[in-house]
């Protein structure tokens, strides 16, 4: 019995030392080996700190910069106020550094041609795995790899040609026309009044993701925005904490909730689909109509896409297709207020090209000062401010042997400020830049990239310019704006850039 009780005992202890000894492994050893192997290739970054690396000063330095509102023409005050950490880094550094994502490397790469290295082998460098805090907004094509992925951009790419997006023209339009009938109700009396145009603009992204993507109307979409828009909020809490495995499970207030708002979109878009499957017959809803399609060809529901893959999906639609197009128009609104000069040459054009004539997809690609102006938005307030990518094996990236663990930073928001990439204006809103071009303007370098690049770009970028371009063509023949005088300058950093306080703007009936 003793003997027995004595191996129980010693295997009891060897198991306990065996997991202290991962742990140590894990949160010291590992980390702190890793330090020394990528500061021998001459990368430069902070030391291992235990458990947290750079979080807290990350988390610190968001909170200090978010306490300060900043002037229109502060240039350098954007990049402190969003991108503080980085920034900071660059500077401390200088460019192709280390920091600490908790106990992961994360090597920032500032050189274009390893980014389009990192772009190019999306095999290699793949996507940062969902965790299960951020898999609550969006996973479906945005995360997954290999042939899951390949299968999934197969399904939902004939969603996004130009003839179904020509075909969405008048869903756009319908749109735009309930937001301008409510501000020209506004302004009706006085001919002008004050408004914060954020959150209609919000609203408008909204109403066309639900009518095209589901052929519904707003209405019944309107509670899925409302709560992935809390998800987004609560998610980016949750990420700028540190991760801790199983943390999900514990029963805080926070995780409640977002599991209670993850079952309530589920079964709302469930339902919506539900729905639609039944009204396919009238061809509505691009993401079924792909999937339908692509079952009905092979016979086989393995073809296509699962009902769950498609509420992900959907879910990725609603977040992406909505947040991203909003921070565009409205970051377009308050510069061309700043910028009047453009916002007048912008008019200028939308009548001169349109007049009264039809919205076509010929005539919207016409538009070429509208065109420059986006560009150059997404250059100073891209949507998306940093990419992520991570490595699964062993790697080299131009002279850097990366181990396996380490993750890359790809920092959109800083290279497209880079002085050196951009010129002495480079943080200057100059749209002339892009007279000739993207690949001009960049000299054919990947320096511009808002909607990523190489195999895994943006599936919707088509879709969100022709939606940006009928809306402020819309605004831009109905009315002229300014900035009020209570408009603060606070752009922010949830998942997307975003107007902290809002975007209050007067407007003027034209
Ligand atoms: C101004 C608007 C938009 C911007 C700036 C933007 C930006 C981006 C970026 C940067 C990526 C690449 C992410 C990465 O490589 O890590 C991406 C991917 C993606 N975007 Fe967009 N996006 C916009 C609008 C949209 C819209 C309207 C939709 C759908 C309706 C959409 C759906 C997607 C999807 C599904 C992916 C994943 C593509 C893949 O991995 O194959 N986006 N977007």
């Amino acid at each position: 019995m003793d003997t027995v009780t004595n191996t129980v005992a010693i295997s009891c202890a060897i198991a306990v030392v065996l997991c202290a000894w991962q742990v140590v492994n894990i949160l010291w050893v590992r980390p702190k080996k890793l330090e020394k192997y990528l500061r021998n290739q001459g990368l430069s970054g902070n030391n291992y700190r235990f458990l947290y690396g750079d979080m807290k000063e990350f988390s610190l330095m968001v909170q200090e910069s978010k306490s300060k509102p900043l002037s229109l023409d502060d240039d350098d005050g954007v990049l402190t106020r969003v991108v503080a950490f980085t920034h900071h880094s660059l500077q401390k550094h200088g460019a192709n550094f280390i920091t600490w994502a908790g106990w992961e490397p994360r090597v920032t790469i500032m050189d274009p041609e390893l980014i389009k290295e990192v772009f190019a082998k999306s095999n290699d460098f793949k996507k940062m795995k969902p965790t299960p805090v951020t898999k609550f907004i969006a996973t479906g094509l945005l995360t997954y790899e290999g042939d899951q992925w390949a299968k999934h951009r197969k399904l939902i790419n004939p969603a996004f040609h130009m003839e179904k997006l020509k075909n969405m023209i008048p869903a756009f339009q319908l749109s735009g026309n309930k937001m301008l009938g409510k501000w020209e109700k506004l302004v009706s009396s006085k001919g002008s009044c004050e408004l914060d145009i954020w959150p209609d603009l919000e609203a408008l992204t909204s109403d066309v993701i639900s009518r095209t993507a589901f052929g519904s109307n707003y209405e019944e979409g309107l509670q899925i925005f409302e709560l992935i828009k809390e998800q987004s909020v609560l998610v980016q809490e949750a990420v700028m904490s540190i991760y801790i495995p199983g943390s999900r499970f514990f029963p805080t207030k926070r995780n409640t909730r977002m599991n209670a708002i993850d079952k309530k979109v589920k079964h709302s878009i469930r339902g919506i689909i539900d729905n639609k499957l039944k009204a396919m017959e009238a061809g509505e809803g691009i993401l079924l109509e792909s999937n339908m399609k692509e079952v009905e060809e092979y016979q086989n529901k393995s073809h296509g896409m699962t009902s769950d893959e498609v509420i992900e999906e959907c879910k990725l639609f609603y977040f992406a297709g909505q947040e991203t197009t909003s921070s565009l128009l409205v970051w377009t609104m308050v510069l061309l207020s700043k910028h009047q000069e453009w916002q007048s040459r912008a008019r200028e054009e939308v009548l001169n090209v349109l007049g009264d004539k039809k919205m076509e997809l010929d005539a919207l690609n016409h538009l070429r000062v509208v065109n420059m102006i986006f560009h150059e938005v997404l250059r100073l307030y891209p949507p998306f401010v940093g990419m992520y990518r991570k490595v699964d094996k062993d790697i080299t990236l131009g002279g850097f042997s990366l181990p396996s663990g380490t993750q890359i930073e790809l920092p959109i928001m800083n290279i497209h400020y880079d002085e050196k990439m951009w010129g002495h204006d480079a943080k200057k809103f100059n749209p002339d830049r892009f007279s000739e071009g993207i690949s001009k303007a960049t000299k054919n370098k990947v320096i511009y990239f808002p909607f990523g690049w190489g195999p895994r770009f943006c599936v919707g970028q088509n879709f969100a310019l022709i939606e940006a371009k009928i809306t402020l063509a819309m605004i831009l023949q109905r009315f002229s704006f300014e900035l009020s005088p209570s408009y603060v300058h606070a752009p922010h950093k949830l998942l997307t850039l975003q107007p902290e306080y809002g975007a209050h703007l007067i407007m003027h009936k034209l």
